[in-house]
């Protein structure tokens, strides 16, 4: 099997993440924080030292502020509803928004009157700039967008936007979710108030992992409430942090998994471009050179995430990543990938498009059988 699918999950990981993960299961097993004997205190350390390394690596000042929870859905969720919305706030985002983001601003529209603006991502850096100045009125409350597209890997421009929003006073949202472990992020050299990420993806972490760091004193509402190990005596949620956001057990082996897998990148060069993006840029060439596939997304960035999306002539974009799987034992995600509005943007709503996604662990090998699949495939169905 190739897998290409590593925007949606990353596979393989780092086989310190599973053995981190085992560790804890199999030998530390107690709740974190919820007792004083030392498998808790064992338990509770898996926590600290992951929540320590993870702002370390961000730039979140305080690691109390870096909360985890299942994924980047809930960690953006959290993020945005937490915050206290009155009618007629205006919140700016882009037309690139996967649903996690573009659903929970579209139940505070629905449900408290605000305002949100969807900029269009346009390929060109000032004009994008301009727009957001222009956007930017009165009543702006929050500015949140995705780090780069989960449909073409094109990276915002979000040091510039953040620089404009502090300029304003308007706190940053940037979902990291497509950029984490791919690109360095700096929260505080990059103005970033919030920053969300799942710890699945470019990381190689766990699945049913994600995080929200934040930076500054935001006054953030717990979308649960319950439980926290500490300040039992209270009837409210405690108002120290991660207690206040953090309710319930954690994910303890995946937390653990995380970190493992937060050491992996630590250690990774990070001044050599990145494996997955030379591969990518392989494929991206290697696509562009066959008759009957368009692909999609600008070629003046440098700086694009480790995936490709394209389309062969005009079929469903479902069943050439069906063809794919069945007939060539490669795995991509085709559709609308959870942003219909980034479709609208690139006018493939209908046809929606074959995502092709790379990890450091995928190889040249797989990228040229990947390019014979696509080129059979393609010329197959101009026979028809
Ligand atoms: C840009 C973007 N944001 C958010 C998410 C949601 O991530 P998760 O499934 O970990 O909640 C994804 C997942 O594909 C994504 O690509």
């Amino acid at each position: 099997m190739i897998y290409f699918d590593q925007a949606a999950s990353s596979f393989p990981k780092p086989p310190e993440v599973g053995k981190a993960m085992i560790h804890a299961l199999n030998e530390v097993g107690a709740n974190p924080g919820r007792g004083g004997h030392k498998l808790a205190k064992e338990a509770a350390d898996i926590v600290v030292e992951t929540r320590e390394r993870a702002a370390r690596i961000f730039g979140c000042s305080d690691p109390r502020h870096a909360l985890f929870f299942a994924n980047a859905t809930a960690a953006l969720n959290q993020a945005i509803k937490g915050l206290s919305w009155s009618e007629g706030d205006h919140v700016i985002a882009t037309t690139f928004e996967h649903n996690s983001i573009r659903r929970p601003l579209e139940y505070i529209k629905k449900q408290f009157g605000v305002h949100v603006t969807y900029l269009p991502w346009n390929q060109d850096e000032s004009s994008f700039i301009q727009e957001v100045k222009q956007s930017i009125n009165e009543n702006a409350t929050l500015i949140v967008m995705t780090h780069a597209s989960n449909v073409t890997g094109e990276v915002i421009p979000i040091e510039q936007t953040a620089l404009i929003a502090e300029q304003y006073h308007i706190p940053v949202l940037v979902d990291a979710s497509q950029t984490a472990g791919h690109i360095p992020i700096n929260m505080r050299e990059m103005n970033i108030d919030m920053l969300a990420f799942p710890g699945h993806k470019g990381l190689l972490g766990p699945q049913g992992t994600g995080m929200l760091l934040v930076n500054g004193e935001f006054e953030i509402n717990p979308l649960m409430h319950g439980g926290t190990g500490s300040f039992s005596e209270l009837p409210d949620q405690p108002s120290q942090w991660p207690e206040k956001l953090e309710s319930g057990t954690l994910n303890t082996p995946g937390i653990a998994g995380m970190n493992a897998a937060l050491v992996c990148y630590e250690n990774r060069n990070h001044e050599n471009v990145p494996r997955e993006t030379m591969l990518t840029q392989t494929l991206l060439k290697g696509l562009k050179q066959l008759d009957g596939v368009s692909c999609y997304g600008s070629d003046q960035q440098k700086l694009r995430m480790p995936m490709v999306a394209f389309n062969v002539l005009d079929i469903p974009s479902q069943e050439i990543a069906m063809v794919l799987d069945s007939h060539y034992d490669i795995a991509v995600r085709a559709g609308l990938h959870c942003s219909p509005l980034s479709h609208k943007t690139l006018s493939t709503t209908d046809q929606g498009v074959v995502r092709a996604s790379l990890s450091m662990y995928n190889t040249e090998e797989e990228v040229e059988q990947f390019l014979q699949a696509v080129q059979e495939i393609t010329e197959s169905y101009k026979l028809l």
